[in-house]
């Protein structure tokens, strides 16, 4: 079994102190930054885009994941690769042409992630899953922080672990939205190596992110 990593979600941070959140987070062991950028018309949320990643940058070296919910996504890539993205995952819903997208954020040297929301079957993508670095699956309709977790999604990660094995495929299995101590396990048991977590990480054991990041890698 790979590594299990952890990206928290800054969505649930002190958006007043993201520099300071984001170095906490660092010392308390996360793997990596899960940003969450919303539009407000792929779903209907606002948050933040390329000018506060690129303000973040300077704070840590950790990877940035960056889950993009934006459409049309293809033309802003260049702007989050620029800003300092590490990983671009964009929703295959969101762009016009989903194998061109994947070769523009290629061409910036930059880690590819696509994004199942928890009602997109896996066959939509089928033909690009060699070429994918990542696979984000929603276990939330995206929008908002703090939603209950979708257990149907289970067997999607559990049969993209299989598919990845038969094929031999790279592409890492990530889950966001909802995860909390108990599906942190199910979902690492199916398949998941990377679990996005922003309501758990902040908000339990009165805000010990530490020991939230090191429960959460538990099985
Ligand atoms: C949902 C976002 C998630 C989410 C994670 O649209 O993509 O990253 O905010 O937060 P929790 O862990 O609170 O569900
Ligand atoms: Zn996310």
């Amino acid at each position: 079994m790979k590594k299990i990593q952890i990206s928290p979600s800054i969505l649930s941070a002190d958006f007043s102190q993201l520099g300071n959140e984001i170095k906490r987070l660092e010392d308390a062991g996360a793997d990596m930054i899960h940003v969450d950028v919303m539009d407000g018309h792929f779903v209907p949320n606002l948050t933040i885009g390329p000018p506060v990643i690129k303000a973040l940058r300077k704070y840590t070296n950790l990877i940035f994941d960056v889950h993009l919910m934006i459409s049309p996504v293809h033309k802003y890539i260049e702007d989050f690769a620029n800003a300092g993205s590490d990983i671009i995952t964009i929703h295959p819903e969101a762009t016009d042409n989903l194998s061109d997208s994947i070769k523009h954020i290629k061409s910036f040297k930059k880690k590819v992630g696509v994004s199942l929301n928890p009602n997109t079957e896996i066959s939509i993508i089928e033909t690009e899953l060699k070429n994918i670095d990542l696979i984000l699956v929603m276990s939330v309709y995206p929008g908002f922080g703090g939603q209950k977790f979708i257990p149907e999604v289970i067997e999607k990660i559990k049969s993209l672990k299989k598919i990845k094995e038969e094929k031999s495929y790279q592409y890492d299995i990530e889950v966001d939205g909802g995860i909390n101590f108990t599906n942190s396990k199910d979902v690492i048991n199916a398949g998941a190596n990377i679990l996005v977590s922003g309501t758990t990480i902040f908000k339990e054991n009165n805000g010990n992110i530490k020991k939230n990041i090191e429960t959460l890698k538990e099985v």
